[in-house]
């Protein structure tokens, strides 16, 4: 895997990747010239610099995985690179801490005046009564995003003796309560905080989440901190409230344009800033690097990353436990696909036994991996654009769970509806030993894995003799045999397992013995 590091990273992760990867660290890059270079590797290592637009994906030809060392992926078009079926991680935890701390540090600065008073006193100016501050003791914090960073921040500041005050629609007052957090809508919070503090992420929900209308409802002399994202609170109206004296003074961290230019909160001696080092310190550097790394060389290895974005999240414990069926569902799936061609309209996945107790989300998109694949062609669906490829497709994607496996442990069945025909297939996994065991309404057994003939032959004498003859004039050789009939009379479903797939020379004779109906060549 040839990796590409755009940003600065700690030295731990450069090394740590190298161990597994050929790896350049080129910084500084144009967006120009990155799309040039992105041409020539597999993974993408950034940090919040590197821009990863559309036009930089477009021009990703090999590029498999974007690794964000940190938590916000704001500057990496998701969208894009899942259509492309490039994973697109992140180290969620590795900064936390750091970022809350920071938080904490901008919010006492804010709070007694400390680099502004500090600024005064190195130009030899002592004045201990314009830079008097005010205690967080008994005051309010309100926090807008109760995620790792806002709960964190909120831990720490209960210790201070403030009333914490959080808006988040994803959190529970379950959740809440345990944290002694008192929950309220974003109104609430906006107009209960005598600090006010934003953890979001930015998504266009969060844009500008607080403008001129907002500040009109806090609490005159509010001071405001932003350590998450520039233009979660609009940095004009931010400024406007400062300049106008509504809000006694705010800490930033982070802009909408790094580094900024022309920013008004810049022009406001009570808005003190920061060039967005929340996650700058030594631990959370290594913390971020050491994850992304893993991850890459995971994916290099041929496994899953823990935290990719545009996939769903699934354990490494599941994922060790749910591997054989994902096997055995990709080889179904692209079996189906290639009995059925394309034209489809649905896919029915049922899960069984004991198989219908478990997560089985990894299984559904290896068959549609399996399933598009053969259609499409390997490679362009994966893991990651594989249920959104099959929606753009229109095609209706149906699960269930039933209890009973028709006489197995386990079992995936899986139907591909096409023009009103439902083709069906039944596979089990038992032991190391996956198969599937019905197509249609033939009882059978077909490997997962190999080449094989499926023909359709009549119930009767000198068929099967005549067909194997034709195998072995084409130097075919037939490695296995699988014959099954509905019942006495009606036609038999027969599987030949062979070293190479036969040509489509062979195959016309095939079909032309008497008594065979159909026949096909089909590779797993
Ligand atoms: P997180 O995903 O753990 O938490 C974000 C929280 O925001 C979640 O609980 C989510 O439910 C909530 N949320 C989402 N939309 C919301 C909305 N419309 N209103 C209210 N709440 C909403 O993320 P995190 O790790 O806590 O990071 C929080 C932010 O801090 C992110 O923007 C991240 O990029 C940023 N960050 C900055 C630095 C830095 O260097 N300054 C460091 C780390 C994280
Ligand atoms: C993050 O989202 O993790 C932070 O902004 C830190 C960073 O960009 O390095």
């Amino acid at each position: 895997m040839k990796v590409l590091v755009s940003d600065s990273l700690a030295e731990e992760g450069v090394k740590r990747l190298s161990s597994g990867a050929d790896v350049d660290v080129i910084t500084n890059l144009s967006p120009e010239e990155l799309i040039e270079k992105i041409k020539d590797y597999d993974a993408l290592v950034i940090r919040s610099g590197t821009k990863v637009t559309a036009d930089v994906i477009k021009a990703a030809d090999r590029l498999k995985v974007i690794g964000r060392a940190g938590v916000g992926i704001d500057n990496v078009d998701v969208e894009a690179a899942t259509k492309r079926g490039i994973i697109v991680l992140n180290t969620p935890g590795g900064n936390t801490i750091s970022a809350a701390e920071h938080t904490i540090a901008m919010m006492l600065a804010l709070a007694r005046n400390i680099p502004q008073a500090n600024a005064a006193l190195h130009k030899g100016e002592w004045n201990r009564k314009k830079y008097t501050g005010v205690e967080f003791f008994n005051k309010t914090l309100g926090i807008v995003g109760l995620g790792r960073v806002g709960a964190e921040v909120a831990t720490r500041m209960k210790s201070f003796g403030m009333q914490i005050l959080a808006y988040d629609p994803f959190v529970t007052e379950d959740r809440a309560r345990e944290m002694g957090i008192t929950m309220g809508d974003l109104e609430t919070v906006l107009r209960g905080g005598d600090f006010i503090t934003v953890h979001t992420p930015l998504t266009n929900e969060t844009r500008n989440l607080i403008d001129e209308e907002e500040f009109k409802i806090m609490k005159p002399g509010v001071r405001i901190v932003n350590c998450a994202r520039g233009g979660i609170i609009n940095e004009a109206a931010l400024a406007k409230a400062v300049a106008e004296g509504t809000v006694a003074g705010a800490a930033v961290d982070v802009f909408t344009k790094e580094p900024p230019t022309g920013n008004p909160m810049l022009e406001q001696e009570r808005i003190i800033v920061t060039p967005h080092l929340g996650a700058s310190t030594a631990e959370a550097q290594i913390n971020v690097a050491l994850a992304v790394a893993d991850q890459i060389l995971a994916i290099a290895r041929g496994g899953l990353p823990t935290n990719a974005i545009n996939m769903p999240a699934i354990s490494p414990e599941t994922l060790a436990v749910m591997d054989p069926f994902m096997k055995l569902a990709e080889k179904m799936g692209a079996l189906l696909g290639q009995l059925v061609g394309t034209g489809f309209e649905s896919l029915e996945l049922v899960y069984s036994g004991t198989l219908a107790e478990k997560d089985t989300r990894p299984v559904t998109i290896s068959a549609i991996v399996g399933l598009l694949g053969c259609v499409m062609g390997s490679g362009s669906v994966n893991f990651v654009n594989a249920q959104r490829t099959l929606k753009e497709m229109g095609i209706k994607l149906l699960e269930s769970k039933t209890e009973s496996a028709n006489g197995y442990s386990n079992s995936i069945t899986m139907k591909l509806t096409k023009g009103g025909n439902t083709t069906t297939l039944q596979g089990t996994v038992s032991g190391k030993e996956k198969r599937i065991v019905q197509l249609n309404e033939y009882h059978t057994y077909i490997p997962s894995e190999g080449d094989m003939v499926l023909a359709i032959i009549e119930d009767r004498p000198n068929i099967i003799g005549p067909c194997c003859v034709v195998l072995g004039e084409g130097k075919i050789n037939i490695g296995g045999m699988h014959v099954g009939r509905i019942a006495e009379g009606l036609p038999q479903l027969m599987v030949l397992s062979v070293d190479h797939l036969a040509n489509d020379d062979i195959m016309k004779k095939l079909c032309a013995v008497p008594g065979v109906t159909s026949a096909k060549m089909v590779e797993l």
